[in-house]
């Protein structure tokens, strides 16, 4: 299938997340790829824009996006109900590079846990270990806490104004963890100031660093050239939206 295309999906259920995002869980209703973590779709919306939002999981037949209320778009999505249809164009970008035998740090800001709980599932079925930190700015905006602690899995959360959990930026408590264990890898999804600590901090470390970038996008495709990051040349729809830490730096000239 051409990454153009765009097919039908319905939306089979509905999960309210926190107090800006919801989950989607979508049935195509043609066969498609299986999105990789890391991996995103455009969804298209008759009269609106088309918006890049990232797997957040896989269950069976059903894809799972999960969506925070922002603009326009996102605030009409959170109006649909089931068995209402969106259009799919994906999955699209490259995806994160995950081995089997290793301790993996995740860390993720606001509705960047979303792609990092899906990634948790992986390392999971990889055998590999996934520690899972969730930062957000109050307790009613932290994400899928249930469910990654439903993975048995190593779970930290932060909150800004320490309504919940650590008092403080999820790079501190990331900083405190990894002071007293150590990991193979940070991969990170965020904020872009967040993502631009946890490649410095990496580098710091010297540990590997996968960074989920975002940008502005209207194709979703690598044709109209909007997503560039920074001033590189690349493309984040196409080459990214995964880059390392040290290419996520300089591609931003810093
Ligand atoms: C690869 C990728 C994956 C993404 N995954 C998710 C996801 O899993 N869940 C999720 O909730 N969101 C995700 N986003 C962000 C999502 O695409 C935007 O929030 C959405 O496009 C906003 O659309 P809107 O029409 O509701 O808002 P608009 O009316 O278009 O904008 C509302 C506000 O959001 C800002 N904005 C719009 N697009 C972006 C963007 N790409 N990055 C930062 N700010 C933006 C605008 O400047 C404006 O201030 C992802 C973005 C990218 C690039
Ligand atoms: S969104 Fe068009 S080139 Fe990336």
């Amino acid at each position: 299938m051409f990454p153009g295309s765009i097919i039908a999906a319905r939306i089979v259920k509905i999960k309210v997340e926190n107090k800006e995002t919801k989950s989607f869980y979508l049935k195509p209703l043609e066969k498609i790829r299986i999105p990789q973590p890391g991996q995103f779709f455009m969804i298209w919306i008759p009269r609106y824009e088309e918006i890049p939002i990232s797997a957040s999981g896989v269950f069976g037949e059903l894809i799972r996006i999960s969506v925070a209320k922002r603009g326009k778009t996102t605030s009409y999505m959170h109006q649909m109900t089931t068995g209402d249809l969106l259009g799919l164009k994906g999955p699209l970008g490259n995806s994160i590079n995950l081995q089997a035998g290793k301790k993996y740090i995740l860390v993720g800001g606001g509705y960047g846990v979303a792609p990092l709980i899906y990634t948790a599932r992986k390392i999971i079925q990889l055998k590999s270990h996934a520690t899972l930190l969730i930062g957000a700015r109050t307790k009613d905006h932290l994400l899928f806490i249930d469910e990654a602690r439903s993975l048995r899995i190593p779970v930290f959360f932060s909150t800004d104004d320490g309504s919940a959990g650590y008092h403080g930026t999820v790079i501190e408590l990331a900083k405190e963890i990894i002071h007293r264990e150590s990991f193979d890898e940070i991969i990170s999804c965020g904020p872009k100031e967040m993502l631009i600590e946890v490649a410095r901090l990496a580098d710091k470390l010297d540990i590997n660093s996968q960074i989920l970038a975002e940008s502005y996008m209207k194709c979703g495709i690598g044709v109209c050239g909007s997503c560039e990051l920074g001033q590189s040349g690349l493309l984040v729809c196409k080459d990214g939206p995964v880059f390392s830490g040290s290419t996520f730096i300089s591609a931003l000239g810093l």
